[in-house]
């Protein structure tokens, strides 16, 4: 069984208003997309990585040459998340085994280190319903529904991370059957779906998604830590 890691970067980063896509914003000097994709090239476990980002990128070729070893950027981004995936992985059919593990990670998480990812492939690596990190919620969490504010019980609460990690053809499968793909903003949640229950794997708060300009800093704090931390 191999391991491949997918990286859905076909976002235009809204919410970070700022000149470029996100994923090319520079942190410690270095576009966010390359950190991402190098904790992947600097995992022993990771067979190859793919890249997906829209047909139109101006900047892909230059953060990722042709010539990166390990790595091959596909130009199929979709409108949604799950579109820019599901269309990556559709391209790759004949290229990964049915039950050859895919990580599916976010551009917008250029905190993930090798230690990280051979956690969850140690995990969830054999498990035929798949995985991913996630952190237990350890504030106190509020409803704010219909105006009525609540305190929900938190046991049991995770917040999910990627990567998330799951079979080749269980992962397509998930996505095509998704009733509302829209509605879905993980992979996972379309795995369960289908009445599995994906394996929680404890991550790290280095692992943050970046998507407001003060996150920068946050991400670029933990660059410069110990990446075995
Ligand atoms: O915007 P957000 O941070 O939630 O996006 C999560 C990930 O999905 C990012 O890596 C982004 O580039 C990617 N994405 C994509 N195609 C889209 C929208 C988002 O690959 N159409």
């Amino acid at each position: 069984m191999n391991y491949f890691a997918l990286i859905p970067a076909a976002g235009v980063g809204a919410r970070m208003a700022a000149g470029c896509p996100k994923q090319y914003l520079p942190l410690l000097g270095k576009p966010m997309l390359r950190h991402t994709v190098e904790a992947f090239t600097r995992s022993p476990l990771i067979a190859h990585t793919y890249v997906v980002v829209s047909a139109g990128d101006g900047y892909a070729g230059d953060v990722l040459p042709a010539d990166l070893p390990g790595v091959t950027v596909l130009r199929c981004g979709g409108a949604t998340r799950m579109e820019s995936i599901r269309n990556g992985l559709r391209l790759l059919g004949g290229t990964i085994g049915p039950d050859d593990r895919v990580l599916v990670h976010d551009a917008a998480r250029p905190g993930l280190t090798p230690a990280l990812t051979a956690k969850l492939i140690d995990a969830a690596g054999a498990d035929p319903a798949g995985g991913l990190l996630a952190l237990p919620v350890v504030d106190t969490v509020k409803s704010a529904a219909a105006g009525k504010v609540a305190t929900m019980p938190r046991t049991g609460l995770w917040l999910a991370q990627t990567p998330q990690m799951f079979p080749y053809a269980l992962l397509l499968r998930a996505l095509e059957e998704a009733p509302d793909p829209d509605a879905i903003t993980d992979d996972a949640s379309a795995v369960e779906l289908l009445g599995l229950s994906p394996r929680l794997v404890e991550g790290h708060p280095r692992n943050l998604k970046v998507t407001l300009p003060a996150d920068i800093r946050i991400a670029e704090m933990y660059l410069t830590m110990d990446p075995e931390t």
